[in-house]
């Protein structure tokens, strides 16, 4: 591992969005206003001044758009208009102008790959007839067979397979009652693929970011980004597409109804697709890919999508303010994804090369070291993710045997993660994330150190890809539990913005707390439907307010850091790897600005450099390590392995109380090391 300075991305812009910290809100699981058991919007206004408090610059929402929730609301069946679970385009109006007020910017999910089957173009190309305009907004086509003049079009017209498992086409049926033409879906069947090529379906996308941009959105997470467009003749492809690549995904699933594929690959078993021909993966395992696509799908990443960013970037400009459009897109290697962000496109796209790292330094500190380079070759901002509502909580994955795997969800039957070392690890990788220079994107619920729900029983499951595998993927439900806001309450306060009345009075009580945990509903009070996924017993210890002003829990680490990067500029800081990093050792170090950062991902304690203290570790400290973990993890973690927890080293105050947090957990405590599965910001002198 070179110990080079790498350049720092993007650090000369100006725009708020280059060094932002954006959490994302899963609308479902937010916070329930209405009692209904379902999240939605008012709740989410409730809450901005938790979340002003907690220090982010930005929310993200996932869509709340009209939407039969196929795919818990990434499919679109209204791009104006919010479905009414969530709430009326009012309540949508009052968030914003309260987020902005609260000095919070707002960004929106855009879905532009597909729309529902239930979207109005959808069904009138259903009524249409084939070769119609109606039907050219999508993609349908004849059977392989029809083509050929061999059958009658019962062959799919190619060999796709869907991202959620099952094939990609659905045969359609003409009004008269026969068997019609095909329609593609890369995801769900009622997900349509758009057809990208008519200029109408481009037209109408401009008119939807115009809409939302006009009421004040300060930018749109865009949605399946790499995939819009698609290789003409739409050849046969016998690659493998996930959207978390490098697990065990739907392409790869053995026809068994009910088997469970337990090994899941971990990244470093694949081969590298390296278009200079350069094989990474002979010499350094550190420099093995995390996310191998080959060959080169003919649905993802072709070179006409950048068309429509160039054309998105334009619209945006002509916008006052740093409006900003952020790529989801699963593209390897690093240099294809900074083509996304390219001056005159996209402001930034998600960097899964550093969530798919895993619990690994070598790994890490390559995707790290990658992904700033490759930023800085279009000068582009990095960001920097760990967990999001379609990935294993990193909680959860940090906890497994070989914390790099990507298990797509977990059953009671699966590998059950050690929840004190997954949070301590969880802990220690947010530290990192929080100090690297760019953007950081922060998912709802990792601030409380929740861990996925790994145990939810099949009926109450609801995520397609569940149902599509026959239950092979476990799906992505766990990640996505309803949040706890506090602990006595039913639902853990899920639903405490909830002032009382019943689930059927409607949207817009427009009640809730400021920012506290408290809602007594008050007279005529009728208690809340539960939550619509059910949430795990380890939620009560870690709701908000058995974690709110506890130093050393999981929600202070989190407010410290976030005002330790803000005091230090460190989102539009500098980046170079320290003397001391080594990452074969399992050590993490660079220094951003006057912070140096210390990850000990190995086995053993790693000193403190002389003339340095710790300013902030993930370590919990001053005796809060069972707020910090929960009881359940705590208790466990105290009568198994030792030293799991950090040193709270450099503070002479908090070392009574540390010392017996670490006596507790088995430890040791000694001011001048970092221990494993811990995380430190230091400062000379
Ligand atoms: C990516 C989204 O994050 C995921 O939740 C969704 O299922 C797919 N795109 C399809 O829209």
């Amino acid at each position: 591992m070179s110990h080079r300075p790498t350049a720092t991305p993007g650090s000369d812009i100006a725009a708020w969005w280059a060094s932002a910290v954006v959490y994302q809100i899963y609308p479902r699981s937010f916070a329930d206003a209405n009692g209904d058991g379902m999240g939605d919007l008012l709740g989410v206004t409730a809450r901005l001044p938790y979340l002003q408090r907690l220090g982010v610059d930005a929310i993200w929402l996932s869509p709340f758009y009209k939407s039969p929730q196929a795919d818990a609301g990434y499919d679109v069946a209204d791009y104006r208009q919010v479905d009414p679970m969530f709430g009326r385009l009012d309540d949508f109006d009052g968030m914003l102008r309260k987020a902005h007020s609260l000095g919070l910017k707002v960004i929106v999910d855009l879905v532009p790959n597909h729309t529902s089957d239930e979207h109005i173009w959808f069904q009138e190309a259903l009524a249409a007839p084939p070769g119609s305009a109606e039907r050219d907004r999508y993609m349908f086509r004849p059977g392989k067979d029809q083509v050929a003049g061999s059958g009658d079009g019962n062959l799919a017209p190619n060999n796709w397979k869907s991202i959620f498992g099952g094939p990609a086409w659905t045969r359609t049926t003409n009004p008269d009652g026969s068997s019609g033409d095909w329609y593609l879906h890369l995801f769900d069947t009622k997900q349509p693929d758009l057809n990208w090529e008519n200029p109408e379906v481009q037209e109408e996308m401009r008119s939807v970011l115009r809409f939302w941009l006009d009421r004040g959105v300060d930018g749109f997470r865009v949605d399946v980004a790499h995939g819009m467009v698609k290789e003409a003749g739409l050849p046969d492809w016998d690659g493998v597409a996930a959207m978390v690549e490098g697990s065990a995904d739907a392409g790869h699933l053995p026809d068994a109804p009910g088997a469970h594929s337990d090994a899941v690959e971990p990244h470093t078993a694949h081969h590298h697709h390296d278009p200079a021909g350069d094989d990474h993966s002979a010499d350094n395992a550190g420099h093995q890919p995390v996310s191998p696509l080959y060959p080169p799908s003919p649905f993802f990443d072709q070179d006409g999508v950048h068309e429509i960013y160039r054309d998105w970037n334009r619209v945006l400009a002509g916008y006052d303010g740093d409006r900003m459009l952020v790529a989801e897109a699963w593209v390897e290697p690093a240099e294809r994804l900074a083509r996304y962000i390219r001056k005159d496109e996209m402001q930034q796209a998600f960097n899964f090369d550093f969530l798919l790292a895993g619990w690994d330094a070598q790994r890490m500190a390559v995707a790290i070291e990658d992904s700033l380079e490759a930023a800085a070759s279009v000068g582009a901002p990095s960001t920097w993710v760990l967990s999001n509502h379609d990935t294993v909580r990193h909680t959860s994955r940090f906890g497994l045997a070989d914390p790099t795997t990507f298990p797509k969800g977990i059953a009671a039957e699966d590998e059950q993660p050690d929840a004190g070392l997954g949070l301590a690890r969880a802990r220690a990788a947010t530290l990192v994330s929080l100090a690297l220079p760019g953007s950081a994107y922060v998912y709802q619920g990792e601030e409380l150190g929740l861990p996925e729900h790994t145990t939810l029983p099949a009926e109450a499951r609801q995520d397609p890809t569940f149902f599509r595998t026959n239950g092979i993927e476990r799906g992505r439900d766990g990640c996505r539990v309803p949040l706890p806001w506090k602990s006595g309450e039913p639902g853990y306060g899920f639903a405490d913005a909830y002032a009382g009345g019943g689930p059927s009075d409607g949207v817009s009580s427009g009640a809730g707390p400021s920012d506290g945990f408290s809602s007594d509903g008050g007279p005529g009070h009728r208690p809340p439907a539960p939550p619509w996924l059910p949430q795990p017993e380890s939620f009560g210890e870690l709701a908000a307010d058995r974690q709110d002003g506890v130093e050393g829990s999981t929600l202070e680490l989190y407010r410290s850091a976030l005002s330790l990067r803000k005091r230090h500029g460190l989102g539009s800081g500098s980046f170079c790897w320290a003397d001391m990093h080594d990452p074969e050792l399992g050590v993490l170090a660079f220094q951003n600005r006057d912070i140096l950062v210390i990850a000990n991902m190995g086995t053993e304690p790693t000193p403190v450099p002389d003339g340095y203290h710790v300013e902030l570790s993930s370590a919990p400290g001053a005796g809060a390590a069972e707020a910090a973990f929960g009881e359940a993890a705590f208790r466990e973690r105290a009568f198994d392995e030792p030293a799991v927890v950090g040193a709270s080293a450099g503070r002479p105050a908090s070392h009574a109380s540390a010392a017996a947090s670490a006596a507790l957990l088995g430890g040791t405590l000694d001011a001048a090391v970092i221990a494993p599965n811990t995380a430190a910001y230091l400062v000379a002198g």
